[in-house]
């Protein structure tokens, strides 16, 4: 299935290239969330990746990013008044401006302003009010979307943790992580007042160096990059991009610590 969302960076396009490089596993750990294009896409039955089937097949997304991760926590479990207070409001750059002044009181207040920023700003930045013609407004409107994520998402563990802390936490020798972090010198995109942007590009090649699990990591094609992941099986994918309208194409690489 699909994610419900946009995201800067979404693997939309790139999960038919990784899907089929996911090793059977016990536990899945997808470590730099974002709209979650790859768990989306996975098989949801257990059986298709288990490893034994007496294992307790575990599922789990991770986001730093605070908005982000409150908003799939309440799709996960209220869907029906997420999609009732969204149909509240009119599309409006009016509107836009009155999100954007005022800070949400409650979990469902914070995840309906990150919702309406996300689907009605340029590039999905959720910073300059843009809706494009032709674009079709706020998808989540309908609930049947919203309850299909919401149940995709009932056996997922969600957390927000720095990515050190979610490694450590679920490395097995059974665990499958998959990563996509801020890619190198593009780290600015997922600024937030609230947190420093990422720079911790070689403090994960040093944690991954060292799990028990394997793992699959997607990354910009930069020659820093590369010198971090020596030695680490390195497949250059060509990516498709949807940059203000129209295609670009672009190398990225994906590395691996298995076959
Ligand atoms: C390239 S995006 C992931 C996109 C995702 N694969 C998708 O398909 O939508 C990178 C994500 O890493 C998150 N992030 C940034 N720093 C992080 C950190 N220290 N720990 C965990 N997540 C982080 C950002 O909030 C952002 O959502």
């Amino acid at each position: 299935m699909n994610s419900i969302i946009s995201w800067v960076g979404g693997k939309r396009l790139l999960r038919k290239k990784i899907l089929p490089l996911i090793p059977k596993h016990d536990i899945y750990c997808e470590v730099f969330g974002g709209a979650a294009w790859i768990l989306f896409g996975k098989s949801a039955n257990k059986e298709d990746w288990q490893l034994s089937k007496k294992s307790r097949y575990t599922e789990v997304y991770n986001d730093i990013n605070g908005d982000l991760v409150n908003f799939w926590k309440y799709v996960k479990q209220h869907p029906e008044a997420f999609v009732t207070e969204l149909n509240q409001y009119l599309v409006s750059r009016e509107m836009f401006d009155t999100f954007t002044q005022h800070e949400p009181k409650t979990e469902l207040e914070r995840a309906i302003r990150f919702y309406f920023q996300l689907s009605c700003s340029y590039g999905s930045r959720s910073k300059n009010f843009c809706i494009m013609q032709g674009y079709k407004y706020m998808p989540l409107r309908n609930l049947e979307k919203v309850k299909a994520a919401s149940e995709r998402l009932k056996q997922v563990i969600i957390e927000k943790q720095d990515f050190e802390k979610i490694i450590a936490r679920f490395d097995t020798p059974n665990t499958f992580f998959y990563l996509d972090p801020p890619y190198y010198t593009k780290e600015h995109l997922y600024d937030r007042e609230d947190a420093d942007a990422f720079t911790k590009h070689a403090e994960l090649a040093s944690a991954l160096k060292n799990i028990k699990g394997k793992f699959l990591l997607s990354y910009n094609n930069d020659p820093y990059i590369r010198t971090l992941y020596q030695g680490f099986a390195i497949d250059e994918v060509e990516a498709q991009y949807t940059v203000s309208g129209s295609f670009q194409l672009q190398i990225e690489l994906l590395i691996r610590n298995y076959k």
